[in-house]
């Protein structure tokens, strides 16, 4: 087996993918991580430096939530110091608004700044206005986080769901979803990437069909940012929810809502407060508020930790710091190089994340033929080798995530354990 590893590492090789030079350690400046190509792995350990991750943990887990690397907590840390010595009261907000909006490519007044991906989809399933029978198309691989606002939605409002298959390509996926369309379709609500086998939807396509047929399009963004180049302006949706604190190595309960402008006044406002509004009065009769305000803030509020908001800027400067692009390339190589291993292992794998390119991002969801799967997510603890096991929908497979701080070696230890255990 390691020598069909070593081959599917020549091949990706001699394809320019992977170059092993030997060149010397970079020193620890972040300028460096700048001036490089990244096809070489001696910068990929420069990266990992960067991060505290515990050196004998395989984490492959990014999906759930991505560790954070020190510039981040460092300047979550010293803006807290500030606060609390200073008495300084809130702060950062443009910031985090300004640098979500340059990373994401939308103007700075379609962002909410949220908790998590959860929070923006409960601010469209609640806000758009939907009567009872109003049909919502999802896939049968959702999140709770995404599931769970639009089936409350159901309960409450009596509006109906209707779900389809995702299809083993973008294609087959588009063909799936056309069929779902009836006259009652509203909103057409679908992850960019599923929590379950991490394959990367049409999404544009998918906005597409709904902008022709006059349906809102929600995209559950909770993985793309920080994974891929991601433009939201580009893809041409309604609205996008994610967050930070997965692949954008952010602090942990931050996330953003995308409201295109055109779209802000199809939103029912639930929570009035603090940045909301343009102005309220108390002191004439009846007491009034003005209008609500022209930008994201129509849907935030109140108090916020000034110092997470200081973390998104700074897990932004990072990624940029390091590159958009290179970063989409590594984590795609590295999940390449996975699969096609798991691949050779023969037909006792049954691979659920599609083997298109476009449909496959940075993780890797398989099942072994006769094996319970939970059971190697426990091997793997073992060893230290953090993974997902995926039980949403009776789906029963493990899903291996692989970012920035990962690496081949890695990879390959959890491909030996895999193979272990396949032979128990
Ligand atoms: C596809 C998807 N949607 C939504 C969520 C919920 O995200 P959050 O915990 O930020 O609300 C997750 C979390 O894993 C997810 O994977």
């Amino acid at each position: 087996m390691k020598e069909r590893r070593d081959f599917i590492k020549k091949g990706l090789l001699l394809t320019g993918i992977l170059a092993f030079n030997k060149s010397p350690l970079f020193g620890n400046n972040l300028d460096t991580l700048t001036n490089h190509n990244g096809d070489d792995e001696s910068y990929w350990k420069l990266v990992k430096r960067q991060f505290p991750l515990q050196s004998d943990k395989i984490y492959l887990n990014n999906g759930t939530m991505g560790p954070s690397p020190y510039p981040v907590i460092n300047a979550i840390q010293k803006d807290m110091m500030d606060i609390e010595t200073s008495g300084r009261y809130g702060g950062n907000e443009d910031l985090a608004i300004e640098a979500l909006s340059r990373f994401l490519s939308t103007k700075k007044e379609e962002i909410s700044l949220t908790r998590n991906v959860t929070e923006g989809i409960n601010i469209i399933a609640s806000g758009l206005n939907l009567k009872k029978g109003d049909e919502v198309i999802m896939t049968q691989h959702e999140h709770v986080g995404h599931a769970g606002p639009w089936l409350n939605k159901a309960y409450t409002d009596g509006i109906v769901i209707k779900t389809f298959l995702l299809g083993k390509t973008a294609e087959e996926t588009i063909d799936n979803l056309k069929k779902a369309i009836t006259n009652k379709t509203k909103v057409i609500s679908v992850p960019h990437i599923p929590c379950t086998i991490g394959q990367i939807l049409p999404v544009k396509a998918i906005c597409e069909i709904a902008r022709e047929k006059n349906i809102f399009s929600f995209i559950d963004g909770a993985h793309p940012p920080g994974m891929l180049a991601l433009s939201i302006s580009d893809l041409n949706c309604d609205f996008y929810a994610g967050c930070c604190h997965k692949w954008m190595l952010g602090p942990k309960g931050t996330g953003f809502l995308y409201v295109a402008e055109n779209m802000r006044d199809q939103l029912k406002v639930l929570y009035g407060g603090a940045g909301v509004d343009t102005g309220w009065d108390m002191l004439i009769n009846p007491p009034s508020m003005k209008g609500y305000a022209e930008n994201g803030h129509r849907f935030f509020y109140g108090t916020q930790n000034a110092a997470s908001f200081k973390g998104i800027a700074a897990a932004i400067e990072f990624q940029e710091t390091i590159g958009v692009a290179k970063i989409e390339k590594r984590v795609k190589q590295l999940s390449t190089y996975l699969q096609e291993n798991l691949l050779a292992m023969g037909t006792t794998i049954d691979m659920l994340t599609p083997t298109e390119s476009i449909s496959r991002g940075a993780q890797i969801a398989f099942k072994i033929k006769d094996k319970d799967m939970a059971e190697l997510q426990k091997k793997g603890y073992e060893k230290k080798i953090i993974t997902r096991f995926v039980p949403e929908n009776n789906i029963n497979c493990l899903r291996v995530s692989t970012h920035i701080y990962n690496n081949f070696d890695e990879v390959d230890q959890f491909l030996e354990l895999t193979e272990r255990f396949i032979k128990s």
